[in-house]
Formats: C-alpha cells, sequence, structure tokens
C-alpha cells in the first residue's frame, strides 16, 4: 500500500491532521491501535480554545460542537472561601468552549469517514522505517494481516506513550519535570453549581470545578502523586470537595480515576521524513487546558508544511516546523506551571502558601495581572492558518 501521509494515532492531532491534509488535496492513513469505541470513550479534558473552535468550524466539523458546547467567557479563582470573577471576554474580546475531547474526536472520526478516508482502527504492532529516506514505511498488522504501508512522511500522532517518539528518542532532547502530586477526577450526574470554571485554592490542595453540559459535572482534587483511587469512597470525594468549593451539587458518580501530573517537551519535534504532533512530542500538566489546543495548533502549522514538502518539493516550512510549533508549545508550558505553581499545595509550607494567595490577589486586584492570565488562558490569537 502507498499512501502520502501515514498518520499514526487517532487522537486531536491525526484526526485534524487528516482533515487539513485533505483539504490540501494530500492522501492519508490514519492507523490506530485501539477499536473505535474505546477512542469515542476516553474520558479527557473538554476546553477548546476559540482558535480550535475557529480551526474545526473551518473544518467544517463543528455543526455538533456549535448546538451543545458551551461558551464560556470567564473564570473564577477562589481562594479564603469566596470567588473572584476573571472576565476573559471582557479582558481579550475571546471566549472559550466547554466540549469534551471524545465529542471532538467522535465528530472528526465520522467527518473523515464520510469523505471517504481510510481509519484503521485496532492495527497492531505498528513500526516505523527508513524515516531518514523519501520512502519512509509503517508496517503493521491489521485484521489478522501484516501490512506495509510506504509513504512520503510518517506523522507521529500517537500520544504520549506511543512509539513515533521512541523510534526518534537518540535524537531528540527530552525536557521534563514531573509534579508530585495528581489530579483525582470525576463525572457526575447533577447539574453543575456554578455556571463557569471555579479554580480553587485551598489549604487542603487544590480542586476544579467544571462539566460537560448542563447536566453533566466534571470535578478534580489534587491529591499525592501515589495515592490510590481506592482509598477514594464517592462520600469522601463530595465530602472534599465541598470543602475546598463551596457550594458543590452531587449526583451519581460515573467515572473517576487519578492523573499524573507532568511537563514533558521533546526537541525537536522532527527526524528525516518523521514529525511528530500533539502528546508524542510534548505533554503539559491540565491546569491550564491547553493539550487538546496545543495538538491542533502542531497541525495546524505541519498540514501547510508537509503539502509544500510532498506537492511542491520546497521544504522550507518543513524544516522550520519545530521552531514555529514550540513557540506555543513553551508558552504553553509556562502557562500551564504558573497557574500549577498558584494554586496547589506544593509541599512548601505556609511562606509558599501565602507567596501564592498573594499571587491570587494580585490577579484579583490588577486589570494588568487578570489580563496576562486571560489572553493565555483564552489562547494567544494563532498564526493564519491553511
Ligand atoms: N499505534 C497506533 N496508535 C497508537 C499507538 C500505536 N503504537 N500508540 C498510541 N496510539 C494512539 C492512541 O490510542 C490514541 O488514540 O494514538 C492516539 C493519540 O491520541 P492522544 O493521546 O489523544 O494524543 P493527541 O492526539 O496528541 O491529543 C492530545 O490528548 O492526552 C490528551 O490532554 C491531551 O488533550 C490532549 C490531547
Ligand atoms: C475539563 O473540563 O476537563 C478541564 C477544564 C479545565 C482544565 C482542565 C480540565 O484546566
Amino acid at each position: 500500500m502507498r499512501t502520502q501521509v501515514g498518520i499514526i494515532g487517532a487522537g486531536p492531532a491525526g484526526l485534524t491532521l487528516a482533515m487539513l491534509l485533505r483539504r490540501h488535496g494530500i492522501d492519508c492513513v490514519v492507523l490506530e491501535n485501539r477499536d473505535r469505541a474505546y477512542v469515542e470513550k476516553r474520558v479527557r479534558a473538554g476546553l477548546l480554545e476559540q482558535n480550535t473552535v475557529d480551526l474545526l468550524r473551518k473544518l467544517g466539523v463543528a455543526d455538533r460542537l456549535d448546538r451543545e458546547g458551551l461558551e464560556h467567557h470567564g473564570i473564577y479563582l477562589r481562594y479564603r472561601g469566596a470567588n473572584h470573577y476573571v472576565d476573559m471576554t471582557g479582558l481579550t474580546g475571546r471566549h472559550i468552549t466547554i466540549y469534551g475531547q471524545q465529542e471532538v474526536v467522535k465528530d472528526l472520526t465520522q467527518a473523515l469517514l464520510d469523505r471517504g478516508v481510510e481509519v484503521l482502527f485496532e492495527t497492531g504492532n505498528v513500526e516505523l522505517h527508513d524515516i531518514e529516506t523519501d520512502a519512509p514505511r509503517i508496517t503493521y498488522d491489521h485484521a489478522g494481516e501484516s501490512h506495509e504501508l510506504t509513504c512520503d512522511v510518517i506523522a507521529g500522532c500517537d500520544g504520549f506513550h506511543g512509539v513515533s517518539r521512541q523510534t526518534i528518542k537518540d535524537h531528540i532532547t527530552e525536557y521534563d519535570y514531573t509534579y508530585p502530586f495528581g489530579w483525582l477526577g470525576i463525572l457526575a450526574e447533577a447539574a453543575p453549581a456554578t455556571d463557569e470554571l471555579i479554580y480553587a485554592w485551598h489549604e487542603d490542595g487544590f480542586a476544579l470545578y467544571t462539566m460537560r453540559s448542563t447536566k453533566i459535572s466534571r470535578l478534580y482534587l489534587q491529591v499525592d502523586a501515589d495515592d490510590d483511587i481506592a482509598n477514594w469512597s464517592d462520600d469522601r470525594i463530595w465530602s472534599e470537595l465541598s470543602t475546598r468549593l463551596g457550594n458543590v451539587n452531587e449526583g451519581k458518580i460515573f467515572d473517576k480515576g487519578i492523573t499524573p501530573m507532568r511537563s514533558y517537551v521533546a526537541e525537536p519535534m522532527q527526524r528525516g521524513r518523521l514529525f511528530l504532533a500533539g502528546d508524542s512530542a510534548h505533554i503539559v500538566p491540565p491546569t491550564g487546558a491547553k493539550g487538546l489546543n496545543l495538538a491542533v495548533n502542531d497541525v495546524r502549522l505541519l498540514a501547510p508544511a508537509l503539502t509544500d514538502l510532498i506537492a511542491k518539493g520546497d521544504k522550507r516550512r518543513a524544516d522550520g516546523y519545530t521552531t514555529a510549533a514550540l513557540g506555543r508549545v513553551w508558552r504553553a508550558q509556562d502557562f500551564s506551571n504558573y497557574m500549577t505553581q498558584m494554586l496547589h499545595d506544593l509541599g512548601g509550607g505556609p511562606f509558599q502558601r501565602r507567596m501564592q494567595l498573594a499571587r491570587l490577589e494580585y490577579v484579583a486586584r490588577s486589570e494588568a495581572a487578570a489580563r496576562s492570565l486571560a489572553e493565555n488562558y483564552v489562547g494567544l490569537p494563532a498564526e493564519p492558518d491553511f
């Protein structure tokens, strides 16, 4: 088999890249090792920057997002028992949209299949070969048979634990920071008791009140990195949430889990004819809600770069891909780290806790400080795209 771009991974990065390439008239095949139902149900974050929504609209995959997404115009910072509103739209003219990542994945997958793009699920033993040549190959198993896909380019969109980055691990520098805590996240059948998100600083640790719809709440608690979900009964979760967040509407919990908090960047994001995008190249702690938005930004840059390379033989944008993408990646690293450090119990004792309160108070009282937070949170305007 032959295609122009072999895309590994059917997450937001791989699927959005496939949609963009198709618009540019470039063929691609998407290989995903999980089954479709698993990928479409996997619970992840759910906050889209306006940049991301605008791109999905241009791609014609935003009908359901426009119907069901919740437009938000600010966030509450909560500390010392009171909420302080940061009016993102007033400060930046931009807004954010709450819409689950798996919903984005469902919409993109269906759109690609409707347009005849091949998305192969349950592909096993994916391996990359000859990436330093002009004809890189992917070998994989599918439906009980071995296959080989020869490409012009391979896009490694296979997330943090994928194979693509491993293939070039001897050629990258890794920048890494692991936080000594995790987030316990739940989904509950409960109408959110807040109109917009609440990011809470509390003596017991950070908490976040977010949502998926007017009927489904998503809530998070800072817990120790090595804590076990078995230690957290539903009663204990609700009690800790109401201690940290104040008024919380309870309901049936239908999903719960603990996620580690980590910052990671691999540089460069390319080698020969392999280009990494999304979580395969970088991850951020979820406090700034940047993971999905960064993945989409990478492919916004990668699609035209690959099109120039393949259709015109012009390598300039492809050669500049890492530099172009990393600008936004490091900005997001810094912002996610800033939000994380301001709101979590970092274990540094009372002096550090007072410093955090001073920082929060500054955001609540100073328009300049609030605007700086807001422009990062809603996302600095994206480069003009395709
Ligand atoms: N072969 C094929 N597919 C693979 C392989 C492999 N060896 N390894 C992983 N995958 C698939 C995963 O099953 C997943 O569907 O690659 C996909 C990667 O998708 P994501 O992890 O969602 O990564 P990405 O598309 O970069 O999106 C980043 O995802 O983790 C969240 O918070 C993060 O919002 C961010 C977003
Ligand atoms: C979510 O809705 O899951 C969410 C929102 C904001 C964050 C992290 C997660 O910062």
